[in-house]
């Protein structure tokens, strides 16, 4: 599958960001119990990185995942979002970081931060490595965000087309991509 991209972000522009993330995610959750959650798939290589980090700022997070479908191999959004794989442990009284590759429509992260209300964190903050603001549908807005990013479709650095492209060390735009093969 060869399909013509365009880099948006380096391997080494990405690392220097998420260094920034790290830090004031640090100041802002230093001294709380601290539950880190993924959404799956996409998010796994970015809070692998940010997790690793914490441990240079004295952070030691739990961590859990989620798997939330809601594209279904098309780069259109479908209007449901369902939960796959919940949380397994409690986050009740702690604070919750929620990670995810990208915010596009917003549907994914809305769903996922009424999931936490009944949960009862003390707080829930919100870190994604984009922020495609131009399709959002909800009025959500990340707390921390790597890059914001115009209305394209990217891949790499965990983020899929067709369930390829995740491991690529950097961010690329690829042109087209209902066409291709
Ligand atoms: P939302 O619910 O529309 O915000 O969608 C979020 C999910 O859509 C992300 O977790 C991604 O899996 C996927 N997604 C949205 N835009 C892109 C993109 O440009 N490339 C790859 N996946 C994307
Ligand atoms: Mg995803």
């Amino acid at each position: 599958m060869k399909i013509p991209e365009k880099i948006l972000f380096s391997k080494e522009q990405i690392e220097n960001r998420i260094r920034e993330l790290v830090s004031s995610i640090a100041e802002d959750f230093r001294d709380r119990e601290i539950v880190i959650v993924g959404i799956l798939k996409g998010s796994f290589i970015f809070l692998a990185d940010l997790v690793r980090l914490m441990y240079e700022y004295n952070i030691h997070p739990q961590v859990d995942f989620m798997i939330l479908s809601s594209y279904g191999g098309s780069t259109y959004p479908s209007t449901m979002v369902k939960i796959e794989r919940d949380l397994s442990i409690s986050v009740e009284g702690k604070a919750v970081l929620v990670v995810d590759d990208i915010l596009d429509t917003g549907r994914t992260m809305q769903y996922v931060k009424e999931r936490l209300r009944w949960l009862e964190p003390e707080i829930v903050r919100t870190c994604v490595l984009l922020d495609k603001p131009a399709r959002r549908i909800v009025d959500i807005t990340p707390d921390y965000t790597g890059f914001q990013i115009e209305d394209e479709f990217v891949v790499g650095f965990g983020l899929d087309y067709n369930g390829f492209h995740r491991e690529k060390p950097y961010i690329a735009v690829i042109q087209n991509p209902e066409s291709a093969d």
